[in-house]
């Protein structure tokens, strides 16, 4: 379906009892979505790896007179002692969750490069990090038929399946029915494997950004079988991918900014109940399946 460019009063769901968390709000999208979830009268739970960061982000925010819609705590989504003691801290303070964005995301190669000296740390922020969020938080999302929850996975069309070539990897992801999560984390450990015995190259990964992309590879699986495990849940779950943007993750480079993927997001994210589908990827404007993702 397309997209409205704002969200009317008619399809409005929700308010400001209605609570989202945005993981990496520090800056770049994260932070352009937190702040347009919280224009559109969302109670936003904005959290960073940095304290430091992301009470400046805070701060920000406060000054553009959305402090009463901002909330801020520590998340660093690769380390599993600080998921779980956010997971506390949020049952404490708020205890019901209605929409989820895992945007925190890492890469370390410029635009043209493509090392994977620090693949473990990527595939562990972008797909253990998101994967061990939305399992810790399962248990307080608001499980609504009127409302739906959702999850929204930021992504990258870098992690398609048409960009494996491996026919053997393709195998077992395109096989939707026996899709598994331990079958997900034998892939990821074969490119691990290669990567430390330094034969992935000819291997048929993904060319571009090749630990990246195997990352979001992995987060685009999970979320189709996560999708189908919650299916019965009214909680939705889908993949994002905001397009080329100008972030830190670009170094500035890209051919949209920050706050015009986040508004996107933020749509996406606040769907009305009756249009939300689950288990799709979204690219640009509209929101569609890609039919192997
Ligand atoms: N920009 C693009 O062209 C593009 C294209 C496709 C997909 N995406 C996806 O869109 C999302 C947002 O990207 P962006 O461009 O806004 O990137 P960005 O500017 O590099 O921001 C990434 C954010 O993630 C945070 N982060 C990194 N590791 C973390 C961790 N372990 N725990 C918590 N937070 C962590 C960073 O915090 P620090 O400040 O502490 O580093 C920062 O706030 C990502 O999922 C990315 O993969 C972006």
């Amino acid at each position: 379906m397309e997209l409205r460019q704002d969200p009317s009063s008619s399809t409005r769901w929700w308010g400001k009892e209605t609570r989202a968390i945005v993981t990496g709000g520090n800056r770049g999208i994260g932070l352009a979505i937190g702040k347009r979830l919280a224009e559109l009268g969302v109670t936003v739970i904005l959290t960073a790896r940095d304290a430091k960061k992301g009470k400046e982000a805070l701060e920000l925010l406060r000054n553009e007179g959305l402090g009463d819609y901002i909330h801020f705590s520590v998340l660093d989504v690769s380390d599993p002692h600080s998921v779980s003691a956010f997971a506390t801290w949020f049952k404490l303070n708020f205890g019901v969750l209605d929409i989820l964005v895992n945007n925190a995301a890492v890469s370390f190669n410029g635009l043209y490069e493509n090392s994977v000296k620090h693949a473990e740390i990527v595939i562990k922020t972008n797909f253990y990090g998101p994967k061990l969020l939305i399992e810790a938080l399962l248990p307080f999302f608001r499980r609504s038929s009127t409302h739906k929850s959702r999850i929204l996975n930021f992504s990258s069309r870098l992690g398609l399946i048409h960009n494996v070539k491996n026919k053997n990897i393709r195998a077992i992801l395109e096989d939707e029915e026996n899709l598994s999560e331990e079958k997900i984390e034998g892939v990821i450990k074969l490119f691990l494997e290669q990567v430390k015995e330094g034969r992935w190259e000819n291997e048929g990964w993904p060319k571009e950004w090749t630990d990246y992309a195997v990352s979001k590879l992995a987060l685009n699986a999970y979320s189709k079988i996560l999708a189908r495990r919650l299916r019965d849940s009214n909680i939705s779950v889908n993949c994002f991918c905001p397009g080329f943007t100008r972030t830190g993750m670009t170094g500035g480079k890209g051919s949209r900014t920050a706050d015009i993927a986040a508004n996107i997001g933020a749509q996406l994210a606040l769907l009305p109940p009756q249009s939300l589908q689950t288990g799709k990827f979204s690219m640009g404007q509209s929101f569609f399946l890609h039919s192997r993702f």
